[in-house]
């Protein structure tokens, strides 16, 4: 198991997870506050940005892409 926090509130995933698959596996469909309301997974693989966090305190980082590492600091981002 691994744990990292979401806006401070710590979240347990799996190894290999990517953080959209921590998010979800955790109940949380959307994580990003957009013009057109919450967004979190759309496409899956990289294309739509839909699924945008800051990690580690690197904003624009893909959640759908970027593999879940114990101790990551993920935070949501608010993006029109
Ligand atoms: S869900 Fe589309 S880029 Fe991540």
């Amino acid at each position: 198991m691994i744990r990292i926090t979401v806006d401070g509130e710590p979240v347990q995933g799996r190894e290999g997870q990517t953080i959209a698959g921590v998010l979800v596996g955790a109940g949380r469909t959307a994580w990003r506050t957009a013009q057109t309301g919450g967004r979190g997974v759309f496409c899956g693989i990289g294309v739509c940005h839909d699924c945008l966090v800051s990690v580690n305190g690197v904003e624009g980082v893909r959640a759908c892409r970027r593999e879940a590492v114990d101790g990551d600091r993920v935070e949501r981002e608010v993006r029109p």
